[in-house]
């Protein structure tokens, strides 16, 4: 039974939500907005918006290196945003979470620093096969340097991984699983308590790309018993340039530094560096400190508004969604799994995903056509690529209404 369950939900005012969203009032070619396209990036609410500005104009300063007031203002600010994260995700420790660049910039690190102090020749490292580009190419790139191999977990096709081949491939030559918890391109919400049960019975650590699970619904590290989790700020409506890596504290510890610089040291000298201790590790030079605080910002708005109530709200539109769209005659789901969550990509006829894409453009309405940096994904279902709908609890049944008559239109005009 996972927390959503068992935590009961309240209806959402959705319209006063959308009042939080500015850039939701833009016009597109004289058309209200419909952004569909959340799976990409958020739109940000005025408290994060309030947050960039007011660190700015007030206390910008520079973290954890002046003793004067405005820099131990913004070392509080940034390190209380680390709390806000920690308690969000339910971190056992505030220094297991490590501020990023965003969720590539956390896999690239896991990827790095892990692979090159436990990966020898002939180990492998498992992952699946609906994987964004980025929890791909990292691991590509240090299995090529250790000599070590990529295995995949394949996809059926309703785009649910075969938990079956998971199992044969999970011998005791891996030795590390990274899967992502939501599809970016299909929705699908994979069975990853599972995942991580399997694997720890094997003594093998679990890293979840969590960048479309983490706005969508809870998440808790410690009862998930993950290894590592890495998300983006930009995708929970806090701003750009920011993310997040959780690790347990073992394997931090256990792990080398990623990148040196400033503030991951402890002492320097030409003949040896001491490294500082968890978090600042493997946070080298100078810090995204707005970006981290505004990513605070971004979970006290989540806090308030409820992930469970979010959650609820965004099931029921991507339910209707689902129910209006499969009455679209020729239209096709890419990924009918059975729980999913964010995101649905679909085909209409042999109308071409761009060219759907670019018509809605003109309708105002937001969607994202392509590969979805999921190319071995595409590959497998012989399609160069699929129109996604991606939602966020600012989204409304009136917009859904919006994308199936542009889809109509898109019809009349292209087949
Ligand atoms: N990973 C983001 C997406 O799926 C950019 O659109």
């Amino acid at each position: 039974m996972t927390t959503s369950d068992t935590i009961p939900t309240h209806a959402l005012d959705i319209e006063k939500i959308r009042k939080d969203f500015p850039i939701l009032q833009t016009k597109v070619y004289g058309k209200p907005l419909v952004y569909f396209d959340n799976a990409a990036t958020t739109q940000k609410p005025l408290p994060v918006l309030k947050s960039l500005e007011e660190y700015y104009k007030t206390y910008n300063s520079n973290v954890h290196r002046g003793v004067h007031f405005l820099s131990q203002q913004a070392t509080d600010a940034y390190e209380q945003a680390r709390k806000k994260v920690a308690a969000y995700i339910n971190a056992a420790y505030d220094h297991e979470i490590i501020f990023t660049k965003g969720t590539t910039n956390s896999i690239n690190l896991v990827a790095s620093s892990f692979g090159r102090t436990f990966l020898t020749s002939g180990d492998e490292v498992l992952i699946s096969g609906m994987e964004h580009h980025s929890n791909i190419v990292p691991w590509q790139l240090i299995c090529e340097q250790r000599n070590a191999s990529l295995k995949v977990i394949p996809v059926d096709d309703n785009g649910e991984l075969i938990m079956d081949a998971f199992e044969k491939l999970l011998t005791d030559k891996v030795k590390i699983v990274a899967v992502t918890y939501v599809s970016n391109t299909l929705g699908t919400v994979n069975p990853v308590r599972d995942i991580i049960g399997r694997a720890h019975a094997k003594n093998i650590p679990v890293l979840l790309d969590a960048a479309q699970a983490i706005q969508h619904m809870p998440v808790d590290v410690q009862e998930l018993d993950v290894d590592f989790i890495a998300f983006s700020s930009h995708k929970m409506y806090g701003p750009t340039g920011i993310g997040i890596l959780y690790g347990k504290e073992n394997w931090l510890n256990e792990i080398p530094p990623y990148e040196g610089g400033g503030d991951m040291i402890k002492n320097v000298t030409f003949a040896k560096t001491t490294y500082n201790e968890l978090p600042f590790k493997f946070e080298a030079g100078t810090p995204d400190m707005s970006g981290a605080i505004a990513l605070g910002a971004a979970i006290d708005y989540i806090q308030q508004t409820g992930i469970n109530n979010m959650q609820h709200a965004e099931e029921e539109l991507i339910a209707y969604a689902y129910d209006k769209l499969s009455a679209i005659p020729s239209l096709r789901f890419i990924g009918n799994a059975k729980h999913r969550a964010g995101a649905i990509s679909f085909l209409v006829g042999n109308i071409h995903p761009f060219d759907m894409g670019e018509i809605l453009d003109k309708q105002g309405i937001a969607v994202r056509t392509g590969h979805h940096c999921t190319q071995p994904l595409m590959e497998r279902f012989n399609i160069p690529g699929t129109v996604r709908a991606s939602f966020s609890v600012y989204n409304t049944r009136e917009e859904v209404d919006e994308l199936i008559k542009g889809i109509a239109k898109a019809k009349k005009m292209l087949e």
